[in-house]
């Protein structure tokens, strides 16, 4: 692996960020205890930004413990401010924890104890006023323990209500404040709980269309938790975009459904990446690329940093091999012969009407003989992709 600068080299305008949770990350899983320190957050900008990213996000309790009261807040927080400010990382996008402490058991915002909810909108609200503060204009929300395991624990139509109520306040709040900030909401189908509410992207935009001011509220849909629902990751990203709902993106790896890897991205379905590049980088999206990953337990701190950058690397090798696929003319050829353009094009004449339809003729034999050239296109892509077309 090339060290020195080389076109994959990451460049402020290739809007990398990192959770300061996923370089973070002591290992502690449900089998064992950690095997890393602690890294103070300041640290994590520095490397960061060494590496070459140009954003850092961040959980409330990923800069101050869930205890820390308002003067010891504020020592760590100003700790974190003189790191963004001696390295010029920026703060896109910021959340809360609503998942790691045992008061958060049974869930948040659709906790059914309401003073759990009432908490979880409090903490929220404190938080968003520092991600404001910090520059933050995406603002995640993960409902990790909103679910449940059993099915009468939890009274799934009276959650969703408080589901909506909760965005509705929230929205409401950063409207008041004239925050320039729109909220993310992140599917995610199992794990911590048993089933998670809102579990796809689909169920997320679905439920996005009942909220109050449902324009300032969009999806941050992670490659890992789509996968694990087993959907292709690219055409969700593609409908998000065309619903005008991509307002973040989460990247990393997984291999088909089972637990929650966060793989580096690019380390698990590798296929899959490269069409979710490809959906980003020709899809109209201009966010950040946010990684959200966890390095694996194996890794020392020279491993942590090894595998950030190595996400980065993999996403500029994947846009490398995807705009050579684009510009092949080989493959825009491929294209005309399996007709993707057709589809462009309205099904409906202008001015047509049922009857006209209903007067057209369609060779049907014909058309039902016609091969779709699919094979042959897909080819190049996994050529490119494989590295022998250049
Ligand atoms: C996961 C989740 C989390 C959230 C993050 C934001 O891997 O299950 O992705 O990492 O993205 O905690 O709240
Ligand atoms: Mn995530
Ligand atoms: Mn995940």
């Amino acid at each position: 692996m090339a060290t020195a600068q080389d076109s994959y080299t990451p460049r402020a305008e290739d809007k990398f960020s990192f959770g300061l949770w996923t370089v973070g990350w002591r290992a502690v899983d449900v089998f064992g205890e950690a095997t890393r320190e602690p890294l103070d957050p300041a640290r994590a900008v520095h490397e960061l930004a060494r590496i070459g990213a140009s954003g850092v996000t961040f959980h409330d309790n990923d800069l101050f413990p869930f205890d820390a009261d308002p003067e010891e807040r504020e020592q760590y927080v100003t700790h974190f401010r003189k790191a963004l400010k001696e390295t010029g990382l920026a703060v896109p996008m910021a959340t809360t924890n609503l998942f790691a402490h045992p008061v958060f058991k049974d869930g948040a915002f659709t906790a059914n104890d309401r003073e759990v909810r009432r908490f979880a909108l409090r903490k929220t609200i404190t938080n968003i006023d520092l991600a404001a503060e910090l520059g933050a204009r995406t603002y995640v929300c993960w409902g990790g323990r909103e679910g449940a395991e059993s099915g009468a624990s939890k009274d799934v139509a009276a959650a969703l209500d408080r589901y909506k109520e909760a965005f509705d306040v929230l929205t409401s709040y950063i409207r008041d404040q004239s925050y320039d900030m729109r909220l993310a909401l992140e599917p995610k189908p199992n794990e911590p709980r048993g089933d998670l509410l809102l579990p796809t992207l689909g169920h997320a935009l679905a439920f996005i269309n009942t909220l109050e001011h449902s324009e300032m509220v969009g999806v941050n849909p992670e490659v890992g938790h789509e996968e694990m629902a087993g959907l292709n990751v690219a055409h969700g990203l593609t409908q998000a975009l065309w619903h005008g709902k991509l307002f973040h993106v989460d990247l990393n790896g997984q291999h088909g459904p089972r637990f929650d890897q966060d793989l580096r991205f690019g380390a698990g379905h590798v296929r899959g990446a490269f069409w979710v590049v490809d959906a980003l980088e020709n899809g109209g999206y201009d966010g950040p690329r946010h990684f959200d990953f966890k390095p694996s337990r194996t890794e020392d701190d020279t491993g942590v940093w090894e595998s950030a950058r190595a996400c980065m690397r993999n996403y500029l090798i994947l846009r490398e091999k995807v705009r050579a696929f684009r510009n092949d003319p080989q493959v825009q050829e491929a294209l005309r012969d399996a007709r993707v353009d057709q589809l462009a094009q309205p099904t409906m004449a202008a001015g047509e009407d049922e009857e006209d339809l209903r007067r057209s003729k369609t060779d049907t034999a014909g058309l039902a003989a016609r091969g779709m050239a699919f094979e042959r296109l897909d080819q190049l892509a996994l050529e490119h992709l494989y590295g022998v077309q250049a």
